[in-house]
């Protein structure tokens, strides 16, 4: 989206959408047809609602447009220019025109990441989709009282917008474009030079031990690829780092014990925890965050083919651990189960957070707005919370009960790879928390979140949400530079 700063006095241009965000319809200065238009409606000022009028004859603009302003705080400024998009984009006009003069240089910034995260579609493959089904919008001019200071502060968010969407167009890409070698290209293709990538592939993983990993791309004709990202930006850059690890499974048929062929397709994101992972470590570099923080993916296919493993076969991790692989679509603890135990031995981290699509269970038992959050640690999970608050990225803190743990006990190996139906997130973290070698750690399953179907926030469109971003580059900002 083509976003433009302009002075508080410039000239509306035909073809616009003139929007004004409302607190509350009292302050609007009668005599104008908006205000009347406000008083004959019941438009009280709330997030979300709209007025659209049509322009009177005398007026260049094509509409005026009244959105409901919550507050005057910057995330509610976000939401209502969210608002604002979703209101206009298909009206017909081409400039969507948002007056913000008389608020903050941060407020502008503000509107202007509202509006890249809400006019996000991911249409690449519409090759006969009619323009009168396509938005009419394409620039957004915002009317600010200081055009440097707007576009100063909106350069500093444009690296997050940047980041989202990256993570957004990473999980909606179809699995037979993005598989594990070309997520690895992408990953490698998006980084500013002082981003260092190394990709592993499957004889390098093989000499690591890595059987919990590679076993779950047996059964594919792609690689398994793990990228390791690392961005230094400490005054130290061999001070002890923080690390974020990802689950890529680019796409999950559930391997042998095959998905019913009903919804498989969904199966496409199953890679979310990698793309925020992704996200993160581009919106870190083009912050030049001051903090030492290592990104890992787990990037794989599972696949049923003839070399696939079965239920029951026993596979060595890296830990020297032997897990017993009991269902083939509880491929996501493997994947993590390695790339955790990597990135502990390698990295000697601070703590780790992992981010995953990892279970059916957390979608039944939260819902698509709150992720589950599981941790050994209190000052991480904490900060967590606190960054979950700031971001809107919310989390909901779940618990590690060691009674639990019999439930994965195996019969012929040291751990077994799913623990049944009851808590099903839970044993799924237990299950983790064997791996982290005891470094403070944290999983969030973000197998709700990751994707919406109906989304009612303005600045989350359906399709891939690019959920994690926002929380970790909060959490790496409160919490660890300086
Ligand atoms: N990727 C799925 C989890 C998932 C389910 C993500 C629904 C998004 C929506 C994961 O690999 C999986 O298949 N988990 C199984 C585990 C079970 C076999 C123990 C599940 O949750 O059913
Ligand atoms: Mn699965
Ligand atoms: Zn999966």
């Amino acid at each position: 989206m083509n976003i433009e700063f302009v002075a508080a006095d410039a000239p509306v241009e035909p073809s616009s959408a003139v929007v004004v965000l409302v607190p509350d319809p009292a302050e609007v200065p009668a005599g104008g047809v908006l205000a009347r238009a406000l008083t004959v409606s019941r438009f009280t000022g709330a997030a979300g609602q709209t007025i659209e009028i049509v322009a009177p004859e005398d007026m260049a603009a094509d509409r005026l447009v009244a959105v409901g302003l919550a507050s005057g705080e910057n995330q509610a400024i976000e939401m209502a220019a969210g608002h604002a998009w979703q209101a206009v984009k298909a009206s017909g006009s081409k400039i969507l025109h948002l007056r913000l003069e008389g608020r903050s240089s941060i407020a502008a910034a503000a509107a202007g990441l509202g509006i890249r995260l809400a006019s996000y579609r991911f249409d690449r493959y519409r090759t006969t989709e009619k323009a009168e089904k396509k938005p009419s919008v394409h620039t957004v001019r915002i009317e600010v009282d200081d055009v440097a200071a707007a576009s100063g502060a909106d350069a500093g968010l444009a690296g997050l917008a940047e980041a989202i969407l990256l993570a957004r167009d990473l999980v909606s890409e179809p699995a037979n474009i993005l598989y594990p070698e070309e997520f690895a290209r992408r990953v490698k293709a998006l980084t500013s030079p002082a981003l260092e990538v190394e990709i592993l592939g499957e004889k390098e993983m093989a000499a690591l031990g890595m059987g919990a990993l590679l076993g779950v791309g047996q059964g594919s004709v792609r690689e398994t690829q793990l990228a390791v990202i690392q961005w230094l930006g400490a005054a130290d850059p061999k001070a002890q780092p923080i690390a974020f690890v990802g689950k890529g499974v680019c796409f999950d048929t559930g391997g042998i014990s095959l998905k019913p062929a009903d919804g498989m397709e969904d199966m496409i994101w199953d890679m979310g925890g990698a793309g925020a992972v992704a996200g993160l470590m581009h919106t870190l570099a083009a912050r030049k965050a001051k903090a030492n923080v290592i990104g890992i993916l787990g990037l794989v296919e599972n696949m049923p083919d003839g070399n696939a493993q079965r239920p029951g076969d026993i596979v060595t991790s890296m830990s020297g651990q032997t897990i017993e692989v009991i269902n083939t679509d509880a491929e996501g603890r493997l994947v993590l189960a390695d790339a955790l135990w990597y990135c502990q031995q390698r990295f000697k981290p601070k703590f780790m957070v992992d981010l995953a699509t990892l279970t059916g269970a957390i979608v039944v038992a939260l819902g698509s707005d709150l992720a589950g959050m599981y941790s050994n640690d209190e000052t991480l999970a904490a900060n967590l919370l606190k960054a979950s608050e700031a971001s809107g990225d919310t989390l909901w803190r779940m618990p590690l009960p060691p009674s639990y743990e019999k439930q994965i006990d195996s019969f012929a190996a040291d751990v077994k790879n799913t623990g049944g139906r009851p808590g099903g997130s839970i044993t799924a973290a237990l299950f983790l928390q064997r791996f982290t070698n005891g470094v403070p750690w944290a999983h969030l399953d973000i197998a709700a979140t990751a994707w919406r179907k109906s989304s009612s926030n303005p600045v989350i469109p359906d399709g891939a949400t690019g959920f994690g971003v926002r929380l970790l580059n909060d959490l790496v900002a409160a919490n660890y530079e300086g």
